[in-house]
Parts: C-alpha cells; structure tokens; sequence
C-alpha cells in the first residue's frame, strides 16, 4: 500500500464551550448513560479543562457559555446549534431533558450581537447532526435529527445538505459516527450508517478514512480537527495511526468521565464560524 502524507495546513478556530460545572448522569436517553452508574463532577471538569486549555495552546479561541443547574447535559455545546458564517441555528431537542437549553444559546447568540439567529422549527440537535464539510453540510438523522429539518437547514444556510441515516442506537448522533478532518477529507465508521447512506459516502469520499468498530466504539470519530492537528479520545489509539499516515497530528484526550453522558471531544466543543 502506498501512504500518502499531503501536507496538512491547521487554520485557527473559534469554539463555544461549557464548563461541566453540574455534569451528572441522572436520566438516560442514549445507550452510554446509566443513571445507576456514580459520576465524578470535580473528574469531568478537570477533563474538561484540558481540552479547553488545549485548543487555547493550539492558538484556537474558546467562548464560555454559563452553566445551567438543571441541565447537565449542557457540557456538550456542540448540539445547541449550528453556526456558519454568523448565521447561528438554534437546535431544537427531541427529548424534553434537554429542551430548556435552547433558551440558552438563544440568549448567548443574542447577546453577542449576531445578526441571524434563528430557533430552528423542526427538531434538530445542532453540530450533533449537522456537519459543514467544505461548502457541503451532512446531515444525520435516525435518532434525533428529524429529516424535515435538513430543508430548514439548507434554507437557513444556503448551502446544499447531504442527509445521512443513522442505523446503529450507539451511534446515534452523526459526530459519534463521522468527523470532519478538513475541506474534503472525512472519516467515518461505516456500519453506523444505512446501506444508502454508505454507499453516498463512498461516493462523496472514495478517500475517507474508515474506523473500526473498536475505534468507533470508545468515540474515536467524536473527534475535532482544525485541518492538521486533530484532538480525540485517547483510546482511538489505532485510528490515530491511521490519522497519522494522512499527515494529520492526533492528540489524544482523555475525556472518560464525560463518556458516560454519551459525549466526548467534539460534543464539547460547538465550532463558531465567522463570515469570510
Ligand atoms: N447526553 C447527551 C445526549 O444524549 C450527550 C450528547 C452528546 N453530544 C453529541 N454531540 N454527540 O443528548
């Protein structure tokens, strides 16, 4: 086999985060949380803040929104919506757990000034489903993403939406099954995706790197990348290999208290982007 090794160019990036100051696991909407299983707060946060003083290392800038008591899950920003060129849709959540979040990053996005804030109409979990690859969104659906929301997304943002079919309740968010490392290059965990949906990926990405299902399994495609380095969990220790030999740096973290929410790097981590 030959291994290719483009060189990879990191871009600065701008994320919004959340301090897990009330991280717990108290009700269950997806395969990971067991609310009989003790979490450690003070342990997430640490974990959390690793991440977050990494991307400050990395040269990224980092927004806080403030923590809500009731809302534990509020750690994993990246669903609260989606932002591209400072038009920010606010999600709208399938379980009522999660509901009251929206609220939140509406007033956040308002509060900073930006121009096109909209609280999407139909359910849709932020940059939990919806993925901007290129000048191209992916769009999950199967779990919580409702198809009907990918006409008010390409609407939203004018940019044509890809939808893709969750098959696998593990993976029931597209960035736990699929991440974006750069303009046009993806990786992905194929069997987490219906028999269509793989074949529109092999087509869109002949070139994609494939996750195994022990990579897949301990969240390696929740992952982040700001076009080189690309930060994810520690444990996709053969994924990052693979991710090496495409000339991509990975950095493994350790986000192992935050897993048991069913979130790890790239849930934490909502990307802003600003209009060129
Ligand atoms: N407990 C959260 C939920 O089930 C985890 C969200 C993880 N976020 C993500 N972007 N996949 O909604």
């Amino acid at each position: 086999m030959t291994v290719r090794r483009p060189a990879r160019v990191a871009r600065p990036r701008h994320y919004l985060m959340c301090r897990p100051t009330y991280f717990t696991v108290d009700y269950a909407i997806n395969p990971w949380m067991n609310p009989a299983d003790a979490t450690d707060t003070d342990l997430a946060i640490r974990q959390w803040q690793q991440l977050h003083d990494l991307y400050l290392e990395l040269g990224h800038t980092v927004d806080l929104i403030a923590p809500q008591p009731d809302l534990p899950d509020m750690v994993y920003t990246a669903n609260g919506a989606t932002v591209i060129a400072d038009r920010a849709l606010v999600a709208r959540f399938r379980h009522t757990e999660r509901a009251a979040e929206s609220q939140a990053f509406l007033d956040w996005f308002g509060a900073r000034g930006y121009q096109d804030v909209a609280m999407a109409t139909q359910t849709n979990e932020g940059e939990g489903d919806y993925l901007l690859v290129g000048e191209r969104v992916l769009a999950g659906s199967g779990f919580r993403t409702a198809p009907a929301a990918h006409a008010e997304a390409e609407r939203m943002f004018g940019l044509p939406v890809v939808g893709l079919t969750l098959v696998d309740p593990r993976f029931y968010h597209l960035d736990t099954a699929l991440s974006v490392l750069d303009r046009d290059q993806i990786m992905y965990y194929p069997e987490a995706f219906s028999a269509e949906s793989r074949e529109t990926l092999r087509a869109l990405y002949p070139e994609a790197i494939l996750a195994t299902d022990e990579d897949a399994q301990v969240f390696g495609l929740n992952a982040v990348s700001d076009g080189r380095r690309v930060v994810l969990p520690a444990a996709a220790t053969a994924l990052a290999d693979r991710l090496a030999d495409h000339g991509f740096d990975p950095i493994g973290m350790d986000l192992s208290e935050l897993l048991k929410g069913g979130g790890s790097v790239k849930c934490c981590t909502l990307e802003l982007r600003h209009r060129p």
